[in-house]
């Protein structure tokens, strides 16, 4: 049996779908469930729906044996993980937005976001002083009420800027899902793994990906 931490929310119809496409046979109410942890014993898998942002915690500390997370998610927390596929769905992108016209290069800005290992490693890269205010979502909100000048967050449609009257001012980082594995069980349940990974990667649409991510 394996164990396999999916992320609740917008990811998860994505992720399902990649596993239908590789043939397993899963069940219809999957994603009307709201169960946590599901098994499917035809397959000899067990699902465990977490936070997209706790995915990678699962899977280090062995409870989940391989999972499904955001690079988004990699790249804010260093984990013990394998990162063996790009599975490029679920695309989008981490960028640097504010209000228009706002004072860009004000001392120190405070920025609004979920990835604060992010955002600091990127603007002290820029060789910016910022100050980071981290928040658990709606970031796009600070700066309409004044708690930050700039947010660092995830843009998809870009919708949720448009909507709330701001723009995207600098590109941080392309995000992709990937499909991350336990050491150990790499080692214990090679043979299952790698069979899913195989099956995966041949489902896996190329198309408009770099491969060197
Ligand atoms: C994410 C992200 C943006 C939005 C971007 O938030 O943080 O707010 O989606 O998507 P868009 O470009 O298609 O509008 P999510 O809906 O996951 O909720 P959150 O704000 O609670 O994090």
């Amino acid at each position: 049996m394996l164990t396999v931490a999916m992320p609740k929310g917008r990811i998860f119809s994505e992720a399902i779908a990649l596993l239908k496409k590789a043939g397993y046979d899963l069940p219809a109410d999957l994603e009307d469930s709201r169960k946590l942890m599901i098994d499917v014993p035809d397959e000899q898998l067990r699902f465990i729906l977490a936070k997209p942002m706790d995915v990678a915690t699962y899977v280090e500390h062995g409870v989940a044996d391989v999972g499904i997370a955001g690079k988004d998610v990699m790249l804010e927390e260093e984990r013990d993980v394998y990162e063996i596929l790009d599975l490029n769905i679920s695309k989008c992108y981490l960028a640097v937005a504010g209000l228009p016209n706002s004072q860009v290069h004000d001392v120190a800005p405070r920025v609004a976001t979920k990835y604060p290992n992010i955002a600091s490693t990127y603007f002290r890269e820029q060789g910016e002083q910022v100050e980071i205010i981290k928040l658990n979502g709606s970031v796009e909100l600070a700066p309409l009420i004044g708690l930050a000048e700039r947010i660092v967050d995830i843009v998809s449609t870009g919708r949720t800027l448009k909507e709330n009257g701001l723009v995207e001012l600098e590109r941080i980082v392309e995000v992709t899902s990937r499909f991350i594995v336990n050491p150990v069980s790499y080692r214990l349940k090679n043979k299952a793994i790698d069979e899913m990974v195989e099956r995966l990667s041949h489902v896996i649409e190329r198309k408009g990906t770099s491969d060197e991510n």
